[in-house]
């Protein structure tokens, strides 16, 4: 062994290829047990929060609950960068190999985009390269570390501070989108920072001073990002401006005004905001949406885990079953509004699980939490105009057995930016109630598909708001937009295999929803939305309104089940022949091109299906319909996030994040951007989440 740390770690990285992780998968065989204790406080092994009795399709009757007692309400009230050198990647196997594990034929892709590709072959999970298409080559734009503003340093992974860590791009990047200006040469690039990993990003520690340092560090390294990028022309790959006039970073200590009917509520106020107006950063910021009128969406996900959490009351549970009294960054031991059980802060909470609104043209703007658009493990938020002006905002709520929402605003879309900014301040927030179309005796959650050949139906939006007041009995309207899981509940709505992101097709206006996988669907509550038991890979729900975007019933079908067809028998591709797909698990984020095909990314394939996470094609008209086709693999241990398709443009963004997830500071298991130079201080030896650009080399 070497005396350097960091060149033995690259040793290590070598010989674990292909052998098993040193870290003991997630107990449900989903991600890696370190990413769900970070990322989603352990939310898949704790007691399920939806113990609601409404199950699927059944038509619940909306008895009256008990307001108090199913809010728990006391007496109190309120409950209480361009980097490196271009790495040109060949695929693993040769590319057109047909049959199942292997990859589609050539596709002939529908007309408008222009990024032929021979999808590659599935990647092992233990190899940790990002892989494109033949032809193809990849690049990181910016990477976690990388200043934003000349005044911060250039990156030490082993001389970090807050200080520089705020002018710095943050770690664990997620929903990602580049903004071109009109000239194509200029625009700006904004990326989510989801959540820290303290095990990678530092070396142990036990000293309480070092960990208060870092727990600022991690303040810093969340929220968001927003930096402006360069061309030399369009149909080039971008870089990244350090001092863009634009830049900003958005960190757990930015403020945020809280807008919408919740706002200035009792449910929101706390010692330090006693008008229940103004909060004090954002918290897992995982997918998001861009806007017609060009703002940012994030949606606030896995907020519980970053608070010694009270779970003393119904509305408590509901977002976290048990309580805790300590967090992953020990933000709670030193600023008390991150301690839920500290009655002066009992409704800090309350102020985060918020769709989040930035403005990335204006970097003086104040970021906004619209409360109007519920609160709930945002996944995310997509916005579509219907067909007469209003916008409608389709949620998905990531938790087992939790729901669809979609929100439709008051007023109409206009030519005045100023007005559009505050469309998602008022409106209507509704929930999915789906049913089936064949009988419940040929839903037998294995998969297999019922006599009339779909899994398939019909469902209500049912409002949870009218004309911006509660449409729930027993339901305040602040109770409804602080409470919405419960409000939810009450109303009847669908348990559904963790909704991630949601979003509309902008050619068609069908609405396709990934739902991820779902280890509590038991054989007792499978329905024909829901259909296999245990849920391991996840699947594709399409929707299409029948009412008009902003109408109240819709139709739907699965559009696929996933899983590697050579294991899962009953996987199914929108009727495509499976032994021609490429296999894919646990579908999270979704996008389109311009000619409106589906590009699916995944979280979770590695600990499923054996590969590593990836980004997919899949067509959604002809004969092609359902045509999975795999594009990329991200390296190892890492989820694919925020696909960005730029086909005109002959460009592809990802964002990687948790590369090396499972690894250690002084031993990890990624290399992930730079593959570099183990020497001494050399930070390319670690892994660092990035935004990836991939085009034809
Ligand atoms: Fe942060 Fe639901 O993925
Ligand atoms: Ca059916
Ligand atoms: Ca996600």
């Amino acid at each position: 062994m070497s005396a350097d740390p960091r060149r033995n770690a690259a040793v290590s990285i070598i010989e674990n290829f292909r052998r098993p992780l040193p870290i003991a998968d997630h107990a449900r065989g989903k991600r890696l047990a370190v990413t769900c204790q970070l990322k989603c406080a352990n939310a898949c092994t704790n007691p399920e929060c939806n113990t609601s009795s409404n199950q699927t399709f059944q038509e619940v009757a909306s008895a009256a609950l008990s307001r108090r007692a199913l809010l728990g309400l006391g007496a109190a009230g309120a409950v209480a960068l361009a980097v490196g050198a271009a790495r040109s990647q060949a695929p693993l196997s040769a590319p057109g190999s047909a049959g199942v594990g292997g990859a589609g034929a050539a596709f002939g892709r529908p007309a408008g985009g222009s990024l032929p590709f021979d999808a590659i072959a599935p990647v092992n999970r233990y190899v940790d390269d990002l892989v494109v298409p033949s032809g193809y080559t990849w690049q990181p734009i910016i990477r976690w570390g990388d200043p934003l503003f000349s005044n911060a340093p250039v990156f030490d992974i082993d001389a970090q501070s807050p200080a520089a860590q705020a002018l710095q791009f943050g770690y664990n990047s997620d929903y990602l989108d580049i903004v071109a200006d009109p000239s194509g040469k200029t625009g700006v690039l904004v990326n989510n920072h989801e959540y820290c990993n303290p095990g990678i990003m530092f070396p142990p520690t036990t000293d309480p001073a070092e960990l208060r340092r870092r727990g600022d560090i991690f303040k810093a390294a969340q929220g968001m990002s927003v930096v402006e990028v360069t061309r030399r022309r369009t149909g080039t790959p971008w870089s990244y401006v350090v001092d863009g006039k634009r830049n900003r970073r958005i960190t757990v200590e930015t403020v945020f005004e809280l807008t919408g009917p919740a706002a200035g509520s009792d449910l929101v106020k706390t010692a330090a905001d006693p008008e229940g107006r103004w909060v004090r950063g954002t918290l897992g910021n995982c997918a998001g949406g861009t806007t017609p009128w060009g703002t940012i969406l994030s949606g606030e996900e896995n907020f519980n885990g970053y608070f010694a959490w009270a779970a003393d009351t119904p509305a408590q549970k509901r977002y976290q079953s048990t309580s805790s009294t300590s967090t992953e960054t020990g933000w709670e031991k030193y600023d008390p509004r991150f301690d839920a059980h500290n009655p002066d802060y009992v409704n800090e909470p309350n102020r985060f699980g918020y769709i989040v609104e930035i403005d990335p043209q204006d970097p003086t703007s104040t970021p906004r939490k619209h409360t109007a658009m519920g609160r709930f493990k945002h996944e995310g938020a997509n916005v579509i105009v219907a067909e007469d002006g209003r916008v409608v905002a389709y949620m998905g709520d990531d938790e087992r057995n939790d729901y669809l929402y979609k929100f439709v605003s008051k007023n109409r879309i206009s030519g005045s930016r100023k007005k559009n900014l505050d469309l998602l301040s008022e409106g209507d927030l509704y929930v999915a109630k789906f049913r089936g179309n064949s009988p419940v005796g040929e839903i037998t959650g294995t998969g297999a598909l019922p006599a009339d050949g779909l899994f398939d139906g019909s469902g209500d939006w049912v409002a949870l708001t009218r004309n911006g007041e509660s449409a729930v009995p027993g339901f305040t309207t602040e109770e409804v937009l602080v409470h919405t899981r419960l409000a939810a509940d009450a109303v009847g709505a669908t348990k559904m295999d963790r909704p991630e992101d949601v979003e509309p097709n902008p050619r068609t206006g069908k609405v396709y929803l990934a739902l991820t996988n779902n280890s509590a669907r038991s054989a007792a509550t499978v329905d024909e939305t829901n259909p296999v038991t245990g849920n391991r890979y996840g699947h594709v729900v399409e929707l299409t309104e029948t009412a008009g975007q902003a109408g109240t019933t819709f139709g739907w079908s699965i559009l696929l089940l996933c899983g590697d067809p050579a294991v899962f028998a009953n996987s199914y591709f929108g009727g495509f022949p499976k032994e021609l797909v490429s296999p894919i698990s646990c579908p999270d984020n979704v996008a389109f091109d311009s000619a409106g095909n589906l590009w699916i990314s995944t979280d979770g394939a590695p600990s499923t299906i054996g590969y590593n996470d990836g980004l997919f094609l899949v067509p959604l008209e002809g004969a092609e319909r359902g045509h999975v086709q795999q594009f990329l693999a991200v390296p190892r241990e890492a989820e694919t996030c925020g696909p960005v398709i730029h086909d005109r443009d002959g460009l592809v963004f990802v964002a990687v994040q948790h590369p090396g997830e499972g690894g250690t500071f002084a031993a990890p298991t990624s290399l992930f951007p730079d593959y570099g130079s183990t020497a001494p201080g050399d930070v390319s030896s670690a892994p660092r989440p990035a935004v990836v650009q991939v085009y034809r080399a």
